[in-house]
């Protein structure tokens, strides 16, 4: 850090009556710097270096500077510094280079207006250098380094004054916590987001632990963000892409394109999409080529951010009130269309849960149209969240109602608002039917449950559907042939209701009967026999796949996979699942403690295996099959085992999956980001702020031959 007298000037000690006008402002600059200063290091750092009292009497002086020269109060005046936390728990942070927004394009023409102002602005006849990147749909985060070392870390707030979330961000694994050869001083700005993959497994361990899930995930990183305690944060897998700077002690760079590679070799994840660009011929097709791209980069982006490249132009052309002239976001077309509710259908699912569809009048939304919406459950309907407390405030939603639709991404669309000025006369509030819609039966609602579900089991045909869909898909039975479309054919014929007898199909309607099959509708003889060699393919199956296949409400793959390689074989698991009792008991004991199996799911599994129709229906499936034993990770002898292994960079002998099935197999736990629990680091080509926190945090790093000679591989 820098020494304070340095950073502040020459200290003054005349009564302020005798100061010059420069005089006072020096001292008025000293004292800022210095109070900052103290600010940081008892709120920051919780490591204060000056007295209550001399922090005290710097303010008074400051105050009373400020009341005989009310002209040069600055921006940052301490006076308006709060010294306690606010209320909401986080300090708060006044930004030395506010941190500012940016103004919007949202068409070509928008663009070129952007770049004809620019050039007019610079009395410039040529096409002008542009970089273009991803407009990251995230939280903006400041992060400050002082010789190296990250100080502060802040969040954007109103852009003058944001919160300090230091003890967060140093959670998170692309921020580094020190730098080697940066600027004594150096503000880094870019994005905090969580990508699709991680935010839909969040979701899923929040409700499995019956805590809330999150509307995207845009609220999941702020909200996992701006968490008092950073040990959650630090459970939550949030990244950070750098792509902007506030006070900086040197420059980085001459242009935006080398300042973004500066940061990348500082250690930073910049974008990798960021392409410099000459005229706007050339940033529209950058734009086109990211918005091509954009489902399938596994991160929520909403626009094309272009920034002049040169940084003396960017210096030239300067700040609006709250926008730089020098950078536009040219956004995506909205993805929230307004439309009129047609009809509001229930569907069944495979756990029994009903689920509201809103179906739609047609309308387009972010290019695509959209007739069907989800409508979450009853509560969402009605216009109040699972505690009661009112979304929308309060406002219900009704057939006939205007509603607004809106998508993101690959994400089913959802009904967000509703219009009341536009409601019909005759529009009536929805009731929620209180029995199921195919089969008849009750429908309830546990308490503490958002969903009201179908008590008719087995016997409801929609449910009887929507788990021989479930029990075919890919990371279960997997049969080719046997697609959604086929399983829905097959059950409305009577020909298989259960999944047992999809392995009784031949015997039913095959060889001898084989007729029976292709004659029928888009089926023919070789079809047929090839369905069928497709099924038998599957009799012989690994456990994992058979817990995954049953459909049971919370258990998923990953559960599926870790209870099989607990109980290793179909008898012990079965054993175990029967015997136990929900609450307590041996096996119960045992089931819970594995790692990544809660209560929630292990009541669930325990309660469908021993409810006696599903049972019977199980069991005529397993007579049908031969299950395969899922190995127990022999970690005897492994050098890995109980060891935290994190894999970055890019590996050229294996896939990330196979790195990791690789590792667990031999006992060891691999981890997303480095932290001071890492034991180990396999780092391939190209490693970047991984390795950098690796090295700087003294945890051993390997090559990836390195890791296969460890693991005996080679
Ligand atoms: S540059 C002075 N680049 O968009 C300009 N911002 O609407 C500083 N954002 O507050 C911002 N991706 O949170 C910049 N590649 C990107 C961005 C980006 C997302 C956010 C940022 C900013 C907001 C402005």
């Amino acid at each position: 850090m820098t020494e304070a007298g340095v950073a502040g000037g020459q200290k003054d000690e005349r009564d302020p009556s005798e100061l010059t006008p420069e005089a006072a402002a020096a001292e008025l600059e000293r004292l800022a710097a210095v109070l900052g200063r103290a600010n940081a290091a008892y709120h920051t750092h919780d490591a204060p270096e000056i007295s209550d009292a001399e922090y005290d009497a710097l303010k008074r002086r400051n105050a009373a500077i400020e009341a005989a020269f009310p002209d040069l109060k600055r921006a940052d005046s301490p006076t308006d510094q709060v010294g306690a936390a606010p209320a909401s728990g986080f300090q708060k942070v006044r930004h030395r280079v506010r941190m500012l927004s940016l103004g919007n394009a949202f068409d070509d023409a928008d663009v070129a207006d952007f770049d004809r102002s620019v050039r007019r602005y610079l009395g410039r006849e040529a096409a002008l250098g542009y970089t273009a990147e991803p407009k990251i749909d995230g939280l903006s985060l400041s992060l400050r380094y002082e010789g190296g070392a990250l100080v502060e870390a802040a969040t954007r707030g109103d852009g003058a004054e944001g919160e300090n979330v230091t003890r967060n961000a140093r959670t998170i694994g692309d921020i580094p916590g020190t730098l080697r050869d940066a600027p004594e001083v150096l503000e880094v700005r870019g994005e905090v987001y969580m990508s699709h993959a991680d935010f839909e497994a969040l979701n899923a361990r929040q409700a499995e632990a019956g805590q809330k899930t999150f509307a995207n995930p845009r609220n999941a990183a702020a909200g996992s963000l701006r968490q008092l305690d950073a040990e959650i944060t630090a459970a939550r897998p949030l990244r950070f892409f750098a792509y902007a700077w506030g006070e900086v002690s040197a420059p980085l760079a001459e242009t935006q394109m080398g300042a973004i590679e500066r940061l990348g070799a500082l250690g930073f994840v910049t974008n990798p999409l960021t392409r410099l660009c000459e005229g706007i011929e050339e940033m529209l097709a950058v734009y086109r080529a990211i918005e091509a791209q954009r489902a399938t980069l596994g991160y929520d982006i909403d626009g094309v951010v272009y920034k002049v490249n040169d940084l003396g132009l960017q210096g030239r052309l300067g700040f609006r009130s709250t926008t730089p002239r020098w950078a536009i976001a040219h956004k995506f077309p909205a993805e929230l269309a307004w439309t009129r509710l047609e009809a509001i259908d229930i569907q069944v699912g495979r756990t029994g849960a009903l689920s509201p569809v809103a179906r739609l009048q047609p309308v387009t939304v972010g290019g695509v149209v959209v007739s069907n919406a989800t409508l979450h459950n009853e509560d969402y309907i009605a216009g109040r969240d699972a505690t009661g407390a009112p979304i929308r405030d309060g406002k219900d939603i009704r057939v006939g109602d205007w509603v607004q639709v809106y998508r993101a991404g690959d994400v089913i669309p959802k009904v967000a608002d509703v219009d009341l000025s536009r409601r019909p006369g005759g529009a009536v509030p929805y009731v929620f039917p209180e029995t199921c819609p195919d089969c008849g039966s009750e429908a309830v609602r546990e308490p503490g449950d958002a969903v009201r579900r179908c008590t008719g089991g087995l016997i409801c045909p929609a449910q009887a559907v929507e788990k021989l869909k479930h029990f075919v898909s890919r990371a279960a039975f997997d049969i080719e042939g046997l697609g959604a479309k086929q399983v829905e054919q097959f059950h409305g014929d009577g020909w298989i209701r259960e999944p047992a007898d999809i392995f009784t199909l031949e015997a039913r309607y095959g060889p001898g009967n084989l007729t029976e099959l292709k004659n029928r509708e888009g089926w023919g003889a070789k079809s047929a026999e090839n369905l069928f060699d497709a099924i038998e393919e599957r009799r012989t199956i690994p456990l994992n796949r058979v817990i995954f296949a049953l459909g049971i409400r919370h258990v998923g793959e990953a559960a599926a996979g870790l209870l099989a390689q607990h109980y290793g074989t179909w008898k012990a698991f079965e054993a175990a699942v029967t015997a136990a009792e929900v609450g307590r008991g041996p096996e119960w004991e045992d089931l819970i403690a594995i790692d990544g199996v809660g209560q929630v799911m292990a009541a669930s599994l325990v309660t469908s295996m021993q409810q006696e129709a599903e049972r019977a229906s199980i069991d005529r499936l397993i007579a049908e099959l031969e299950v395969t034993e899922v190995r127990r990770p022999d970690t005897e002898g492994s050098p890995v085992a109980g060891k935290t292994v994190v894999f970055t960079g890019t590996l050229e002998r294996m896939t990330r999956a196979e790195a990791k099935a690789r590792a667990e197999a031999l006992g060891a736990k691999v981890a997303g980001s480095v932290s001071a629990k890492t034991d180990l680091l396999v780092a391939g080509p190209g490693a970047g702020s991984k390795a950098k926190k690796a090295a700087e945090l003294g945890i051993e790093t390997i090559d990836e031959d390195g890791w296969f000679r460890l693991i005996g591989a080679e």
